[in-house]
């Protein structure tokens, strides 16, 4: 495993073992237990060219809680507003040796390229509507935490799928492990070419009955076309979770959403602060033993 730029790069025994990793961290770090810093000496560069709250931050604190440093390199600020090219800047980043690099970017396969013109790993953070591959891992850990195993699991991802980097991830990683998945979404935010054995419904009262977890996306209106979706107000009425929805999954279903939320729009601020039913923040927490395991086995090499 050199880079990991999207779940199909991945092989079975490296997911596998950044999950199990990934849950020795989460417990070391729950109990409040020092971590082993296997990274010491190490300078992680951070490269987001969109923004972001959840993945930059838990890579950073990641790399730090192995002893990394971390460079959050700033778009921004760079020289890109000068007229650098995106590739200029890569190769000069490059020449500076970091011993990794975490990317997200709004172009499709970015990632590739800078896996294909620096020496160190990259590591996607997200690119365009592609891929998001540690938040589908994280994604996974969380529920097998909370279900004890995923296999057998049956979890419904619902809402705009198909400017989702998140459910892309999700799509490729989920069913490898034993998750039936059900995709749920108006006609016009369907994805074309699902994999076989995904079922798809239009409307949540069809496709969530029988669902352990109900995994909502964030609408995302920077990625759409104008007039694509009615108002957020129709959006809600048709797709939003509720509880009496969360209910018609399952008395025991649980409510995901990868953040940012769009509150009233895609989840109700009931359910998405219910203590006993959201595994919201639960996904946030184990950002940091997921990124921290798949720093680890990169950068261990
Ligand atoms: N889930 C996610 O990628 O959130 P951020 O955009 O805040 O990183």
């Amino acid at each position: 495993m050199k880079h990991l730029t999207g779940i199909d790069t991945l092989a079975a025994d490296d997911r596998d073992a950044i999950l199990a990793r990934a849950q020795e961290y989460a417990t070391r770090l729950e109990k409040g237990k020092p971590v082993k810093t296997v990274l010491q000496g190490r300078v992680i560069l951070n490269m987001f060219f969109e923004h972001s709250t959840r993945t930059r931050t838990s890579f950073e604190m990641a790399a730090k809680r192995l002893g990394a440093d971390v460079i959050n390199w700033d778009a921004g600020s760079s020289s890109l507003s000068k007229g650098e090219s995106f590739a200029d800047t890569v190769s000069t980043l490059n020449a500076m040796r970091p011993d990794a690099v975490v990317i997200r970017h709004k172009d499709f396969g970015a990632p590739e390229y800078v896996a294909n013109n620096v020496g160190c790993p990259v590591i996607n953070a997200g690119d365009s509507w592609r891929e998001h591959p540690t938040q589908a891992l994280l994604d996974a850990l969380t529920l097998r935490q909370h279900f004890g195993g995923l296999k057998g699991l049956t979890v419904a991802i619902c809402g705009d799928i198909a400017h989702s980097r998140v459910a892309a991830s999700n799509l490729r990683l989920l069913p490898a492990l034993g998750v039936s998945l059900r995709v749920i979404a108006p006609p016009a935010l369907m994805p074309r070419g699902l994999q076989d054995g995904i079922k798809t419904f239009t409307e949540m009262e069809d496709g969530l009955p029988g669902c352990d977890a109900v995994m909502m996306l964030r609408l995302q209106k920077e990625r759409m076309q104008e007039g694509l979706i009615g108002s957020d107000a129709e959006f809600f009425n048709r797709y939003g979770l509720t509880h009496d929805r969360l209910d018609l999954a399952g008395r025991q279903a649980v409510a995901m959403h990868p953040g940012p939320m769009n509150r009233n729009v895609e989840i109700a601020d009931d359910v998405a602060d219910d203590p006993a039913r959201s595994l919201i923040l639960k996904q946030v927490a184990n950002g940091v033993p997921v990124r921290m395991a798949v720093l680890e086995k990169l950068l261990s090499i």
